[in-house]
């Protein structure tokens, strides 16, 4: 039997906890600015792709790995292979966990500064590029602002931890089945917006003409690691998530839902955020820059400008908090599995240490300002770490592990049990034992060698 393991206590809650881990930074800015640059719609074809090739097996993956263990990434590996090393790759997801929430919880920080900066008014007139360097603790002639963002990055954290402390059901399930409906309002209420601007077509062929002649090997290397990151997969986190899925859900529809929200809210971000840059005539940067710079000067000009600025970061850091709940979730459950500490316990001790691994990339605009790997501040190495390498190559072994160790077809099965719409086919052991591993390894590589051999 299932135990005393909290479980979803519907098909719902676990939807939009799972969709809330994937729908986050990388939807809102990352996947709009990609296919921007990649070609716009013909970007979106070749994403579609991965997303079905690569993306849906390995979410299926690890659902049904959490589903069949009921355990946290670290247990699951141990209840599926005993008396062998693989649990190390379970480890190796939780300490990935760890160190993305710690530098995501800086980030998500400057989201919540960003609201109060919103609802303080954006006016024509200011310098964004100085409130952007205030607001991370750059010093620009009044000495550093060292406090504030650590603040920021505090209550972030406390946020986390108390949604975290409550449980699966009281805290994640309840506060996802506030969060994400909100989310989607008022990323909907922004759509509406930008695209009834005048001048909007602009954007809108910024985002979406299709231009094959940008696509490049690069757009492929860009769609399969976008596809991973989006779906917040490689680190156990959909693992975690499917260890409180009872023996009714069925896995390929819960799947197809995760995915598809997933897909559709990214693709509806970029609605939302192009229009309104080239409406009012600016550049769309990527990254940080187009989020904390161009997008308050698109709002100073604006009309109704403070209100949808309030709006857009409001939504920005409802995506991170709903994300890093499954973060911490991951840590918290293999503490509480693995070392049968008390749930709360687990999840406030954790926070608070992942708020200090998490303060030297806070520092990295002004103590730590001279730290420099290959170039990079504190808080990209973090990045580069994680995203580079811990979330490939957890997943690759992942991936390795259910197609050759378990087998896929024994997984495959299990998927099927009980039958829902979406049927796991044969296809899924060739994309599992095959074509994953292989675009896994085709971007690791390629991303070592646009590191170092550049
Ligand atoms: N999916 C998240 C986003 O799109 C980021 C992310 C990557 C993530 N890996 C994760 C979130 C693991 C939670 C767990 O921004």
């Amino acid at each position: 039997m299932l135990g005393d393991r909290e479980h979803w206590t519907n098909r719902l809650g676990f939807i939009l906890a799972a969709a809330g881990s994937a729908v986050g930074l990388g939807n809102i800015w990352r996947f709009p600015y990609v296919t921007g640059v990649n070609g716009g719609a013909a970007f979106i074809v070749i994403y579609l792709i991965t997303i079905i090739i690569i993306g849906y097996p390995m979410m299926v993956t690890e659902m049904a790995l959490g589903k069949k263990t009921q355990k946290n990434p670290v247990g699951a590996f141990k209840a599926m292979a005993p008396n062998s090393p693989w649990w190390l790759v379970g480890a190796l997801g939780v300490f990935t966990g760890f160190v993305i929430l710690s530098y995501y919880s800086v980030v998500a920080g400057w989201s919540l500064a960003y609201i109060f900066r919103a609802l303080a008014g954006f006016a024509p007139d200011m310098d964004f590029v100085s409130i952007f360097y205030t607001t991370i603790g750059v010093d620009i002639g009044e000495g550093p602002n060292i406090i504030s963002p650590l603040i920021w990055h505090l209550i972030f954290m406390a946020l986390t931890v108390g949604i975290i402390a409550a449980g699966v059901v009281k805290g994640i399930q309840r506060w996802v089945k506030i969060l994400m409906p909100i989310l989607l309002i008022l990323l909907l209420i922004l759509v509406v917006r930008a695209v009834t601007l005048p001048g909007a077509s602009a954007g809108l062929a910024f985002y979406l003409s299709p231009d094959f002649s940008e696509v490049t090997g690069r757009t492929f290397l860009d769609a399969i690691a976008q596809s991973f990151f989006t779906l917040s997969l490689g680190m156990g986190a959909i693992l975690t998530y499917g260890s409180y899925l009872s023996k009714e859900t069925t896995i390929g529809d819960n799947g197809g839902w995760v995915v598809g929200l997933d897909t559709g809210i990214a693709i509806i971000a970029g609605f939302a955020i192009f229009p309104a840059v080239f409406a009012l005539g600016m550049e769309p940067g990527a990254g940080p820059g187009l989020t904390f710079i161009t997008l308050p000067a698109v709002f100073a000009e604006l009309p109704g400008g403070t209100f949808f600025g309030f709006l857009f970061f409001l939504l920005l850091s409802i995506a991170a908090l709903t994300s890093a709940i499954s973060l911490l979730e991951v840590v918290t459950a293999w503490l509480v599995d693995e070392k049968g500490w008390a749930r709360s316990r687990a999840a406030i001790l954790m926070g608070v240490i992942i708020f200090l691994v998490g303060i030297p990339p806070s520092l990295g605009y002004n103590v730590l300002g001279g730290f420099s790997f290959l170039g990079m501040d504190v808080l990209d190495t973090y990045d580069w770490f994680a995203n580079a390498l811990f979330l490939p190559i957890g997943g690759l072994l992942t991936a390795i592990f259910v197609g050759y160790v378990w087998q896929a077809k024994k997984a495959q099965e299990f998927a099927n049990d009980p039958p829902g719409s979406i049927r796991i086919g044969d296809w899924y052991g060739f994309l599992i034992k095959y074509i994953v591993p292989l675009a896994i390894i085709v971007v690791l590589i390629a991303g070592l060698i646009d590191t170092f051999g550049g």
